[in-house]
């Protein structure tokens, strides 16, 4: 309405002028025709930039806006993604959006890059008192290239306890396979990147995975799992051995070989000493506080990622030294997931399908002693790796026996 008035204002005004020297009128046509002429230039310009624009947007963006829809496409235009399907459910209006809307995130597909997750990942509420009733969930973080290995294995072990864990899987993007809808796997692949062996890109991979859990404020323990681990004990078992864990599990310890300090570059000092350093497997468990610590690194991160180069692997060096450093107290020191070394070498040995026998398995689920709580416990593993493909469905026999889950 006020510019409709001040429109009608300027038009008497310039009405008057006209009447006053007929000299402006040739003036004021030919500024008129300037403007008009830049406008429609801008106009011009500023549609090809919008329509220029359209192919980045991604469907969660894609919510209906005020502006004109842009022209159909041209027939030498691809054909929208299959993505783009999903439309109808992005643009319907939510039933009911509460606190679990929030704190809950549906969607494991995001645009955040790196940097903007990890610092999502690491707010922390202030408030203490919870206004709901929070049940802790377990993490699983499956780092993985392909498809994996022993998902029938892992649909056993997660059946019926649904509510009490979340699954969050990092795949190589050329990985194409569908999983299906009734599988605990669906839709549970995050945003992800090429991981190359023994390269910072591992390291990345498992802070992206990190910081993609932490979004759902219900998850309190974080596992790491390959392709070829396999769960040791039932989930009802592995649940409270994690959730009443009050220390993390990220293997670290000194050693003095040249596999170990042999890898630290004195170009880390002052912040690292020689004798601060550490190794360690890079499977981990650990608790909400220190991955929330994990993800809000910089200072040393970036100290591994300058300094820390093949022949001296991050993946193996970084959590082992920062958290042994930082949060000593925080950390059992000692890894969940049974791995065999024996043989030496860069890499473990494999378990094929003749070893997996009952024996075999009840020594890894109870063959060792270790420190639980202050107390001695015989279950230090909960996990084991590397298994091959073939063993699955030896595992998948003996499992209801020997791990206590299945038909
Ligand atoms: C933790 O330990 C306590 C005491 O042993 C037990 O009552 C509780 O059920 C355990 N919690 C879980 C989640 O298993
Ligand atoms: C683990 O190592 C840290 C230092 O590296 C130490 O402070 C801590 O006591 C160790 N934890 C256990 C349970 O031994």
């Amino acid at each position: 309405m006020k510019q409709q008035q001040q429109q009608i204002q300027d038009l008497k005004q310039h009405a008057t002028m006209l009447l006053i020297n007929p000299n402006i009128k040739l003036l004021w046509v030919l500024a008129s025709l300037f403007l008009f002429g830049f406008g429609l230039a801008l106009g011009t310009s500023l549609s090809t930039f919008y329509h220029s624009y359209i192919p980045f947007q991604t469907p969660s963006q894609s919510f209906p806006s005020p502006s004109p829809p842009p022209p159909p496409p041209s027939p030498s235009s691809p054909p929208p993604p299959s993505s783009m399907i999903t439309h109808e459910e992005h643009i319907k209006p939510k039933e009911h959006v509460g606190l679990k809307e929030y704190i809950e995130p549906k969607e494991m597909m995001h645009d955040m890059n790196d940097e903007e997750i990890l610092w999502r990942a690491s707010m922390v509420p202030h408030k203490r008192v919870v206004p709901y009733e929070r049940v802790p969930k377990v993490a699983f973080l499956f780092l993985t290239r392909g498809a994996l290995t022993f998902a029938p294995l892992w649909e056993m072990f997660f059946k019926g306890h649904q509510g009490l864990y979340s699954i969050y899987v990092h795949a190589d993007p050329s990985f194409h396979e569908s999983t299906p809808k009734d599988s605990v796997f669906f839709g549970r692949r995050i945003p992800s990147k090429v991981v190359r062996w023994g390269e910072l890109s591992m390291m990345e991979a498992e802070r992206r995975l990190l910081a993609n859990a932490l979004l759902d404020f219900s998850n309190q323990r974080f596992i790491l799992l390959s392709e070829s681990c396999i769960p040791l004990f039932n989930f009802p078992t592995v649940y409270s051995y994690l959730i009443n864990s009050t220390l993390s599990h990220v293997h670290s310890f000194d050693d003095p070989g040249p596999v170990g300090r042999g890898r630290y570059n004195k170009h880390m000092q002052p912040l690292i000493l020689p004798e601060q350093w550490r190794k360690g497997s890079q499977w981990f468990e650990m608790d909400r506080n220190l991955a929330i610590e994990i993800v809000s690194d910089n200072k040393f991160f970036k100290l591994f990622s300058r300094h820390c180069k093949p022949s001296c692997y991050v993946d193996e060096h970084y959590l082992p030294t920062y958290v042994s450093m930082k949060f000593g107290g925080m950390n059992s020191n000692r890894s969940l997931t049974w791995v065999d070394w024996s043989y030496g070498g860069p890499h473990p040995v494999r378990v094929w399908r003749k070893s997996v026998t009952v024996e075999f398995l009840n020594k890894l689920r109870s063959g060792s002693t270790c420190s639980y709580n202050g107390g001695k416990t015989t279950v230090c593993f909960l996990f084991a790796r590397k298994f091959l493909p073939n063993t699955l469905w030896r595992l998948m026999k003996f499992a209801p026996k020997v791990m206590g889950f299945g038909p």
